[in-house]
């Protein structure tokens, strides 16, 4: 899109003209907590103005206070966590921890799935347009999503790794059925493959629950994490259950954890508790959801809490860049043509929400009038 934002307060963005738009996607899911949020900025100053890097090999108690808060939040605090840079960092270094467990190397995704952009995340994600032929080296099949006998089929005493999304995100907002989750977690549990969960996009309270797959009640071997837990600061993470021991030399990173990184990581997990930000994604994106539901021209509403994607009749692009440059709405696609994607703040209020119904009301009679001469 053409448009230059230049500054940010809540859900709200400003181009560099002056024009003030609500921002319904926070850059793929990245801003959680709002732009500028006061707590974060200060947190962040502050750090800057006393030590923004240091190499892993000394001491950064900001780590173990990053751990000890995300542990306690997301009710993994047994679980341990290695800190990189981004959600495809976060996947490769998943995938090679599994490989390094169980010595295997055959990995099962799903259909729509993303999981970054590195060599073997790119090779778990389906989509051949962002695979290179040196990716296609790797042991990876994909079926589809919440399909059991598929998946039983396939699933084997030499799979390595299973890996999926909490909820699938560039993939159309589709949702893994809580018994597809258990499936896989009783499977993996029988031949010691290891469940991977990739929460880089649904996780961080998105869902209404603080990672998707808890709806499930099921817990995978490791969790990764990226996008809304540094609100823009660069930030991922493996969460670690205690089964894997580790080795020297396993996982390592220059840049992963360092003192900026985990300023701005612990400033998100602050504010989510103290706004409570995990049970209000559930109550205002679950009736945000109905509400859409109800509304004539939209086909089907699918996601959870603040993860949010409308599927219409017809391709997106026009009902998006109406929003955008007539009444200043900023909205998400997908790799599905048809679905918007919201993904906005957590922090969104209810009426930013009552706002952008109004105006898609709006928008999308425009749409319809159109397609129907
Ligand atoms: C589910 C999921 N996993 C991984 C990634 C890759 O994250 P990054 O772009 O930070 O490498 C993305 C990015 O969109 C994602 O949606």
């Amino acid at each position: 899109m053409q448009i230059e934002p230049v500054k940010g307060v809540g859900s709200w963005l400003w181009d560099k003209e002056g024009n003030k738009y609500l921002d319904l996607y926070g850059g793929h899911a990245v801003i959680s907590i709002g732009h500028a949020h006061p707590h974060y900025v200060k947190k962040l100053s502050s750090q800057l103005n006393n030590i923004s890097f240091y190499s892993n090999s000394v001491i950064n108690p900001l780590q173990e206070e990053l751990a000890f808060k995300l542990g306690e939040l997301s009710s993994y605090e047994d679980y341990s966590l290695f800190l990189c840079n981004s959600g495809a960092e976060a996947n490769e270094n998943a995938l090679k921890l599994a490989s390094f467990h169980n010595g295997r190397k055959k990995v099962i995704a799903f259909d729509k799935s993303f999981h970054g952009r590195t060599s073997l995340a790119v090779a778990a994600t389906n989509d051949k347009n962002i695979q290179a032929p040196v990716n296609s080296d790797h042991k990876v099949c994909f079926l589809p999503l919440n399909d059991h006998e598929a998946f039983l089929d396939w699933f084997d005493d030499k799979t390595c790794a299973v890996i999926i999304e909490g909820i699938q995100g560039v993939g159309g907002v589709r949702v893994p059925e809580p018994s597809f989750l258990k499936l896989i977690r009783d499977k993996c549990n029988e031949t010691g493959a290891i469940m991977i969960l990739d929460e880089v996009q649904s996780g961080y309270g998105r869902s209404g629950k603080f990672f998707a797959h808890q709806h499930a009640g099921i817990r995978p071997d490791l969790i990764t994490i990226a996008k809304g837990m540094g609100n823009g600061f660069p930030i991922g993470g493996v969460m670690i259950s205690p089964s894997f021991k580790g080795k020297h030399g396993m996982l390592g990173t220059t840049f992963g954890g360092n003192h900026l990184a985990c300023a701005a990581a612990i400033a998100v997990l602050d504010v989510i508790r103290e706004q409570d930000l995990v049970n209000k994604a559930a109550v205002l994106g679950n009736e945000w959801i109905r509400q859409l539901s109800a509304m004539e021209g939209v086909k089907e509403v699918r996601g959870a809490g603040l993860m949010i994607g409308a599927e219409f009749d017809f391709p997106i692009a026009g009902l998006r860049t109406d929003l955008a440059y007539q009444h200043r709405i900023l909205t998400g696609n997908s790799s599905n043509k048809n679905t918007l994607r919201l993904l906005p703040a957590l922090t969104l209020l209810e009426e930013e929400i009552a706002l952008f119904n109004s105006t898609l009301h709006k928008s999308l009679s425009k749409q319809l009038n159109a397609l129907a001469v």
